[in-house]
């Protein structure tokens, strides 16, 4: 990952890790919730139990990166190249917009799970594929906008000591557990 002058090759690897795990992950989790919604009653205590558990796997790993990203990452970025504060401040609306659609879904799962009899069944599970689609739609979007323009444009617009500084900031953040 790192040159020989301690460098990264792409900021956007230090930071992202591997973002093809992230999308499979949200693949994942839509599959489950798609399963949910069509396999109908026999199998809706597991595949809700699936569905919470793949939630919470989800959400955790999706809110310490955004928190990571908000913490570190983007007020470097902000401060280092102006020109990027604009769409780090439309990044941070989605990473909000994220957490309340996780809330949304992790609410109406539990609903689910409480009441499995309810008369509303289908309603709220319309309702949690409608925000499971837009999950994975707001994602992919996202992960493109850091990947094109956020972190390409860092790595063309930091020098290499801003670069360095960036680098053991992440890495201190790493090191104190994210
Ligand atoms: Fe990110
Ligand atoms: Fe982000």
């Amino acid at each position: 990952m790192a040159s020989r002058l301690g460098i990264p090759k792409k900021i956007i690897d230090l930071v992202e890790g591997d973002s093809g795990e992230t999308i499979e992950e949200t693949r994942r989790l839509q599959r489950i919730l798609t399963n949910l919604c069509y396999e109908g009653k026999p199998s809706l205590g597991r595949n809700l139990k699936q569905a919470r558990q793949a939630l919470a796997l989800f959400s955790r790993d999706l809110m310490e990166h955004m928190d990571f990203e908000e913490k570190v990452t983007f007020p470097y970025l902000g401060t280092h190249v102006p020109k990027l504060e604009l769409l780090i401040s439309l990044l941070c609306s989605e990473h909000d917009e994220f957490r309340r659609n996780l809330r949304s879904l992790d609410f109406w799962l539990k609903e689910l799970a409480e009441k499995e009899d309810g008369r509303n069944r289908m309603t709220v599970l319309e309702k949690v594929k409608e925000l499971g689609t837009f999950l994975a739609y707001l994602l992919q979007n996202h992960l493109l906008e850091e990947s094109e323009i956020l972190y390409r444009v860092a790595d063309q617009e930091l020098r290499p000591d801003e670069k360095r500084q960036l680098v053991k900031r992440i890495n201190e953040q790493n090191h104190r557990g994210r």
